[in-house]
């Protein structure tokens, strides 16, 4: 008929949570229409035909945030347990943002706590950069770019299905450029060839077509003319996205509401301002976080672990902080250590802290519960406190992780949080670490579900399970049917390195009061408030050092800044090649990690010195080449091993200082700035400074914010905002790049300089303004 009369690459699969035969398939209504391929993984077979019923919508009515409506389904769909009265709600929030959510009126589900709980909403918003249009009968909705009428969501080309452990919306997308929804290991764009991913956190080593370590229900769609538009589904629940050319999207969640948030940016940048304004900005991170770690499993003792740290000094390798992994730990438990092994634990932190390094050491969120009573104070304790995650029958649920059999804490629990402050504080007390990092909280567990199995239940096997590796919710992690203080672990499970991270995080920040360094595998929307991020266990190879890019820069979208992979790889051998690359790549991660799992070769025996300096920098060092205009064409350049080719953008101004052994010297050295200037003679930049690990230096308004301007000869430096922050630091040189003719003078603070060169081959001028400023409060 007509109905089915729909474009192959449009075609909704009506078969989602089964495979269906004909006879199937018309039952439900759907159109049966085979292809000359496979049904499997390309379009389906059996589809929706054009206004599939669904709900149908009453009057919409204002309301103290927006409008709101009832939507109702006359007859009922072919999943169990219809929501047969929805209420919308259509908030526009800001300009840019746009929040409409659907739930069930008459008994209250399951929503997401903690991500938006900051979010302050706006007022009487006049004039935003969004129009919504509503189809009542069956309900969808149109959310248009107002400006040039863009359809950026359309959601009638297919039906709402609103069931209690089924949801599903699809709408049409803009375009084909769609980023984000991981974590997955995939390019910085996703497939649309009839792929789908799968929300669901997951301790896996990274590999395509798995669900990883985190889940990030955000994608930005790239509309073509620079203008950009995203959309957040605020949902925790197993979730799988399909996708397709048209280009289209359907969202498949099993539990929770519907929680639209859609940002219209327009630019990129500004649909992830915007984003993050929802889930909340970044912390602002340590200094010296930012400076080179170095990490591996299999440092067995303090001893190996000095020798690590001397001989990076003696080949004068920068390192800002060392790390050990569970090798510390008596018998694998937290909040120990092992008396022979790392007795001198205590005393080896001590003289890190002289050298001016810092120390992290892991945290797994399993606690052991096999210990003898009275022998191992966290489990008694938290045995004590009720803080331990309980079966759904109500005993504490038991899984296995690295010291054997563990109980697993419930991070939504107040007094768990409490409970955690306590652990890390003693700890602290003998162990003076400078960060956490928080592993295997996915959470990860080494028997299915637990010790004891799970119940048969629907929460255990939902009608629809998003493809997940394992083939189970509860595969490599807790029973789901586990009951946590806010609800079970079937709607709770991609919180808990979230609410982990927010339990560490504010136990530090009370133990030292200095900005918290803390490090999650595992994240969700919100973790960049509390937490920096590593990919997890990549392979020692290439492809995973190329993949490691779109990955990295993808936390960025997400919120999560402070974000790396394992530098050479943490499974297998690295060789020598992979290894420099990866360490001269990594220096441009936020966050710049070696990490090594323990059967693989050590790496730092020759390799390493190769990139001394830049390395710790963390910025470009001073370009030795020409200034190239490039206007789209390829160059080539040589790239010895023991090169970075680093390109600065025309027009901009890049502070940089003189490296050192750790930030807490180079924070010291003077500083250099490299101009850039553009073909029409200009360059900027600017400089963020502060102490580095105050907290809240920003509100306070203790920073130093500065403004550096270059135009034809003059180079002018503005400050925004100064103080003490800024005393005594030099600005020691300035290399202008793309000078076109040689100066005939050069004048710094109404001094004329006179040592100043100018070669006319790379048009760079060296100390082409070098001025001496010793910077005052104001
Ligand atoms: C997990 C972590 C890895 C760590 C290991 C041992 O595999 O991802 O980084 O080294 O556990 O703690």
């Amino acid at each position: 008929s007509d109905q089915c009369g729909i474009a192959v690459e449009s075609r909704i699969d009506c078969g989602r949570d089964r495979s269906l035969s004909r006879a199937d398939c018309e039952g439900r209504g759907c159109c049966y229409v085979p292809l000359p391929q496979s049904g499997l993984g390309g379009p389906p077979w059996c589809f929706y035909p054009v206004r599939y019923p669904g709900y149908k919508m009453g009057p919409l009515l204002p309301t103290e945030k927006g409008k709101r409506a009832t939507l109702a389904r006359s007859e009922p769909s072919y999943l169990p347990r219809d929501i047969p009265t929805l209420q919308l709600d259509v908030m526009p929030e800001t300009l840019g943002r746009l929040h409409l959510s659907l739930k069930d009126p008459a008994s209250p589900r399951y929503e997401v706590p903690f991500v938006t709980s900051q979010l302050r909403g706006h007022k009487d918003i006049q004039n935003p950069l969004y129009d919504v249009d509503f189809q009542p009968d069956p309900f969808g909705f149109i959310v248009r770019r107002k400006s040039n009428g863009r359809v950026l969501l359309n959601t009638t080309i297919g039906p709402l299905l609103f069931a209690d452990q089924y949801l599903q919306l699809s709408t049409s997308m803009a375009s084909s450029v769609i980023s984000g929804l991981g974590e997955h290991y995939t390019p910085i764009t996703l497939d649309l060839n009839w792929s789908s991913v799968s929300l669901w956190n997951r301790d896996m080593a990274p590999h395509r077509s798995a669900n990883l370590y985190g889940s990030h229900p955000f994608f930005l769609v790239q509309e073509g003319d620079g203008q950009a538009h995203g959309v957040f589904l605020l949902n925790s629940n197993a979730m799988e996205v399909f996708l397709q050319p048209a280009p289209a999207l359907t969202w498949v969640t099993v539990g929770g509401i519907l929680d639209f948030y859609i940002f219209l940016g327009p630019s990129p940048q500004s649909v992830v301002q915007q984003y993050h304004e929802v889930i909340g900005y970044p912390m602002m991170p340590s200094y010296w976080s930012l400076g080179f770690h170095l990490c591996r499993w299999g440092y067995t003792s303090t001893n190996i672990t000095r020798t690590v740290v001397q001989l990076m000094r003696q080949a004068k390798i920068p390192l800002d902080v060392q790390w050990n992994d569970l090798d510390y730990a008596d018998q694998r438990r937290v909040f120990t250590f092992d008396p022979q092994r790392f007795g001198d634990l205590p005393q080896m932190v001590e003289e890190f802290h002289q050298l001016g390094m810092k120390y992290v050491l892991i945290l797994d969120p399993g606690i052991s519960s096999a210990s003898p009573p009275g022998s191992y104070k966290p489990f008694d304790d938290g045995l004590k406190r009720g803080v331990f995650i309980k079966n759904s029958t109500g005993q504490i649920l038991i899984g296995k992780v690295w010291p054997g059999p563990t109980a697993f804490p419930d991070f939504t629990n107040p007094t768990t949080q409490d409970w955690w402050m306590d652990c890390i504080r003693v700890f602290h007390s003998k162990v003076p670490v400078d960060g956490l990092w928080i592993d295997m909280n996915e959470p990860s567990n080494f028997v299915q579900g637990s010790v004891d199995g799970c119940p048969d239940s629907d929460l255990e096997k939902p009608p629809y399970t998003p493809g997940v590796i394992g083939g189970q919710l509860n595969s490599g992690t807790l029973c789901v049917s586990a009951q946590q203080y806010l609800s079970n672990h079937y709607n709770l499970h991609n919180l808990y390195g979230l609410t982990e991270a927010i339990a560490t995080h504010r136990a530090l920040l009370k133990v030292k009061s200095t900005r918290p360094f803390v490090l999650s595998r595992s994240s969700f929307p919100g973790l960049g408030r509390f937490s920096a991020h590593w990919t997890g266990d990549v392979r020692s190879d290439w492809e995973q050092l190329r993949f490691s890019i779109p990955g990295v820069l993808l936390f960025g979208l997400y919120g999560i800044p402070l974000v790396g992979a394992d530098v050479c790889g943490f499974g297998g051998d690295t060789t020598e090649e992979l290894c420099v690359r990866w360490t001269q790549l990594g220096a441009f991660y936020p966050f710049m990690r070696n990490h090594n799992d323990r059967p693989n070769a050590v790496r730092y025996q020759s390799t390493v010195l190769l990139t001394p300096l830049e390395v710790l920098q963390r910025m470009p060092p001073p370009l030795e080449g020409e200034a190239y205009c490039s206007k789209g064409q390829y160059i080539l350049f040589p790239a010895p091993l023991d090169t970075i080719n680093i390109h600065v953008r025309e027009g901009s101004i890049i502070p940089q200082q003189l490296p050192a052994l750790t930030t807490t010297a180079s924070r010291r050295n003077p500083f250099t700035l490299i101009v850039a200037l553009s073909v029409g003679n200009w360059a900027k930049g600017e400089l963020f400074w502060d102490d580095g690990e105050s907290l809240d230096t920003f509100e306070h308004g203790h920073y130093s914010y500065v403004l550096f301007f270059a135009q034809e000869v003059q180079n002018r430096v503005n400050f925004v905002k100064l103080n003490g922050s800024l005393d005594g630091l030099v600005l020691g040189e300035v290399r202008v790049f793309g000078v076109q003719a040689s100066p005939t003078a050069v004048w710094a603070n109404g001094q004329k300089v006179h040592d100043f060169s100018y070669s006319p081959d790379t048009k760079v001028c060296n100390k082409c303004l070098c001025f001496i400023l010793i910077f005052k409060m104001c």
